[in-house]
């Protein structure tokens, strides 16, 4: 069986080397097993949480659809498509809004980290934070639901959002009673180097110490390896690798042989100067062959198109089936099928069957459960317990215990029950007393019913 691999390429900005070393080559490498089956594609509806500069917007995603053909990658095999080509994502974001909690989007690292900087600039929690920031996780969560993809290659600072996708995927599925979603995996790449900068940090965008991959051509490419920080060793002088950015660049482009002679030449005192030469050389060996595709795809934008619209149909030959499935699971269904006299039968079958417990963790991974009435009406959820064994037990007593024994102390919408004293579960909120009352009086009948069963 393939294994579904699944990432997205946020379009803002231009790809730099350490994009190409870190998330470009080895999901292109990654495409080519047979045993992958390769969903790429560029994320243009998260590109709008980040700028609202269209121009911008637009040259991105051309840049990175064409960076990713040049390096190699071939979209009669992967699944190459735009997030925005899929109207399927966003509808499948708002099912999965409705069954997302508003506290897990709270912890979101994204989101803290913009309410902690608004905190210390002393503004209002939220200032300039837009509500498509805060949903950022949903959404990616669609991306990754809609072709429920097994594994998602990301970054680490994209983990959190991974166990975000598989926690609202579990509440969807649990909500809805099937296995809709499958859980995705997240996936770190350990042995990806990780490309120092100019400065020797990490080469990041926001660091402003990128290489450009081809932007500038041969010429910018030598220009920026000749602005890389080095010490003030002489030529002569013995170089230490293991500290130098020169040497982990060149390490990421070259096979063994050539690293250790690489090693070699610093420890015996290659000047700066020349390290820099042979290291551009090494890169643009690389570099330039897909630079020229690059320079031809780029030329010819309406051919990009032809290829992005084809695997946009591609991937939605997935993605429809599914939520065509989903709208019928969550009650968004044909009327025209409907049987008229359903009004008349379906209370009575209903009232047939018996009331059932139904088991979950909440978001903090402790055991609860649900006392459901056989019409599906929910009758009382449980506290929170860290051992599954406790909830168990719970669940065994009230099993026997009957309505009769119950002690239901009213609350201001709800009412708690008591065993030994303690509340140990708690019925929903309701509209006035008298329709708690009535609600009562049916968990009073459905705990009967459970120990008349036993
Ligand atoms: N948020 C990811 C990033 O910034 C990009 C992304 C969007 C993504 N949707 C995704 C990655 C789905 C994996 C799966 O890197």
């Amino acid at each position: 069986m393939q294994t579904r691999v699944l990432t997205g390429i946020t379009t803002t900005g231009t790809p730099h080397l350490g994009n190409y070393v870190g998330a470009i080559r080895p999901a292109v490498a990654a495409s080519r097993r047979a045993d992958v089956d390769a969903f790429y594609f560029m994320a243009d509806y998260h590109a709008l949480i980040k700028s609202d500069d269209p121009a911008r917007i637009e040259r991105s995603r051309l840049e990175i659809a064409a960076t990713w053909l040049a390096a190699g990658l071939d979209p009669q095999r992967v699944t190459f498509y735009r997030q925005s080509d899929i109207p399927e994502i966003p509808e499948l974001t708002w099912f999965l809004t409705c069954v997302t909690a508003k506290g897990l989007l709270n912890r979101a690292h994204a989101y803290k980290a913009a309410v902690d900087r608004n905190a210390e600039a002393g503004e209002d929690a939220d200032a300039g934070v837009t509500a498509g920031l805060y949903m950022y996780p949903v959404l990616m969560a669609a991306d990754i639901l809609a072709f429920n993809a097994h594994k998602v290659p990301v970054g680490r600072d994209q983990i959190q959002h991974i166990e975000m996708a598989r926690d609202i995927a579990q509440r969807f599925n649990h909500t809805y009673g099937r296995e809709f979603f499958v859980l995705p995996d997240v996936v770190i790449e350990e042995q990806v180097a990780t490309l120092p900068g100019l400065d020797g940090r990490k080469m990041s965008k926001s660091y402003d110490n990128t290489i450009p991959l081809f932007a500038g051509g041969a010429k910018q490419l030598r220009e920026a390896i000749l602005r890389i920080v080095t010490d003030s060793r002489a030529p002569g002088e013995p170089k230490d690798p293991d500290g130098s950015a020169l040497f982990t660049l060149y390490q990421a482009f070259a096979g063994a042989d050539e690293t250790a002679a690489f090693r070699q030449a610093l420890l015996d005192g290659i000047g700066w100067g020349e390290a820099k030469q042979r290291l551009f050389e090494r890169i643009e060996a690389d570099v330039a062959p897909m630079r020229e595709r690059y320079e031809a795809l780029i030329a010819r934008p309406a051919d990009i198109e032809d290829i992005l619209r084809a695997g946009a149909k591609k991937a939605r030959a997935t993605a429809t089936p599914l939520l065509a499935t989903l709208r019928e699971a969550v009650g968004l269904r044909s009327m025209a099928n409907l049987a008229a006299p359903a009004r008349s039968t379906a209370p009575a079958a209903s009232k047939d069957k018996p009331p059932r417990f139904a088991s979950f963790r909440d978001e903090d991974g402790r055991f609860r459960f649900r006392l459901f009435a056989g019409d599906g009406e929910e009758l009382l959820l449980s506290a929170p317990f860290a051992d599954p064994k406790a909830a168990g037990v719970l669940q065994k007593r009230l099993r026997t215990l009957g309505g009769a024994a119950a002690e239901l102390v009213p609350g201001e919408r709800n009412a708690s029950l008591r065993l030994d004293g303690e509340e140990v579960a708690t019925t929903p909120d309701h509209a006035d007393a008298a329709t708690r009352d009535a609600a009562l009086a049916r968990l009073r009948e459905a705990l009967d019913r459970l120990a008349a069963q036993d």
